[in-house]
């Protein structure tokens, strides 16, 4: 039996938007343990982004609890929230959510920069963005990237900061299939050295790699 990295307790999460009401989850209940890759799954809007939102704490939940390593994300104020996911979080969103003003070494920098030994990271920046094949773009901004490009330097500025629980919404969304099987068996390779690693994907590659699917069809 692995260490328990994130449990989730009865978690209930409703939208309101345009008069409607947009119930995702009902009374979720789930447990995420560090040394397993996990795969979601599910159809388009059925609550995938919402639940990785939540489990950064970027979504609040109308209902239940989020235990971070025992930690009960929500009863924490805003700064402990930014010093738990800066410590221990690493994220890959859906849609990179790079920085456009700054450029690709910046990008990868930003998520250190609460640490105290941010200034001697150039090393670890080079390592990382030749293993993800975007060293020859470190001075370009994100808009002067490819879709794919963009991709992996979401990935590097995840990595970056060597966090023991990584959340990645279709990291490879964008990608061939080379590139596609690169970072999954990187994730794994991760997963295998004891890190909690949660992957949305759509696609059915993913069940080569997960330990366990969660299929998150009907918010259950
Ligand atoms: N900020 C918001 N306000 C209102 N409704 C929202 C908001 N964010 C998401 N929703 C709705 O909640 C549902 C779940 O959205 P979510 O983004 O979690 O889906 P998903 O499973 O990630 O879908 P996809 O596979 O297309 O990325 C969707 O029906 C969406 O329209
Ligand atoms: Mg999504």
């Amino acid at each position: 039996m692995n260490i328990v990295a994130i449990k989730i307790i009865n978690l209930t999460k409703t939208y309101f938007a345009h008069n409607e009401k947009i119930e995702v989850f009902k009374n979720l209940n789930l447990s995420f343990e560090y040394g397993k890759l996990y795969g979601i799954m599910g159809h388009s809007g059925c609550g995938k982004s919402t639940l990785i939102k939540l489990i950064g704490m970027l979504e609040k939940p109308d209902k239940g609890d989020i235990l971070i390593e025992e930690k009960n994300a929500f009863m924490l104020d805003d700064m402990e929230q930014s010093k738990l996911r800066n410590a221990k979080i690493g994220f890959i969103f859906q849609d990179y959510l790079l920085d456009e003003h700054l450029n690709v070494y910046d990008n990868i920098l930003l998520p250190t920069l609460l640490k105290p030994n941010w200034k001697s990271r150039n090393n670890e920046i080079i390592e990382l963005t030749k293993k993800y094949k975007i060293d020859k773009r470190l001075k370009h901004f994100p808009k002067e990237l490819s879709g794919g490009e963009q991709q992996r330097v979401a990935i590097c500025r995840a990595l970056i900061n060597n966090p023991n629980i990584i959340l990645a919404d279709e990291p490879t969304g964008n990608l061939d299939k080379k590139n596609e099987e690169i970072i999954l068996n990187d994730l794994k390779e991760l997963s295998k050295k004891g890190k909690c690693v949660i992957v949305v994907s759509h696609s059915d590659v993913i069940k080569n790699y997960a330990d366990e699917i969660i299929d998150l069809e009907e918010g259950v």
